[in-house]
């Protein structure tokens, strides 16, 4: 079994936890845009981007620092895997960047993974009636690929 399997098997007892709006389909569906959005971009870390989207929200018991505690969750499991150190590195940083008083605390995302990341749970945030957050999009691409959903 791949990291990405492996992955996928232990988060979707561990979003079981969460409350509704924070379950596995979630982060399913985010990934899933996530990797449409990344077929815009060239060197793109789609391993790396799979697993941040898989863990980004795993740990919602503390609303607020939900991010930190999704991260140290990642970490945890990717070490006993034995996944790399400097790929642990990214999948962190890519899961950092997908909060928005993050952003506004620590600046911008670096990488595009992480952008990408960030933009696909706005998209799905934005399909909440009455929610809009497409003005905080990183990329015009994730404009146009909301705009496919509510139409
Ligand atoms: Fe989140
Ligand atoms: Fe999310």
């Amino acid at each position: 079994m791949g990291i990405i399997e492996k992955a996928e098997e232990y988060a979707k007892k561990k979003y079981e936890k969460n409350d509704s709006s924070h379950q596995w389909e979630h982060a399913e569906t985010v990934r899933k845009i996530a990797l449409e959005l990344a077929k815009h971009f060239d060197k793109i870390d789609l391993e790396a981007l799979n697993l941040a989207a898989i863990f980004h929200d795993i740990d919602y018991s503390s609303p607020h620092l939900h991010t930190e505690n999704s991260i140290k969750v990642a970490e945890k499991f990717l070490r006993e895997n034995e996944y790399p150190e400097d790929k642990i590195r990214k999948v962190k940083e890519i899961i950092f960047s997908h909060t928005t008083h993050l952003r506004k605390q620590f600046g911008e995302a670096k990488l595009t993974e992480g952008k990408i990341l960030y933009d696909a749970d706005k998209i799905i945030a934005s399909l909440e009636p009455g929610k809009d957050f497409s003005n905080l999009f990183y990329f015009d691409e994730s404009r146009e690929l909301l705009k496919k959903f509510i139409t």
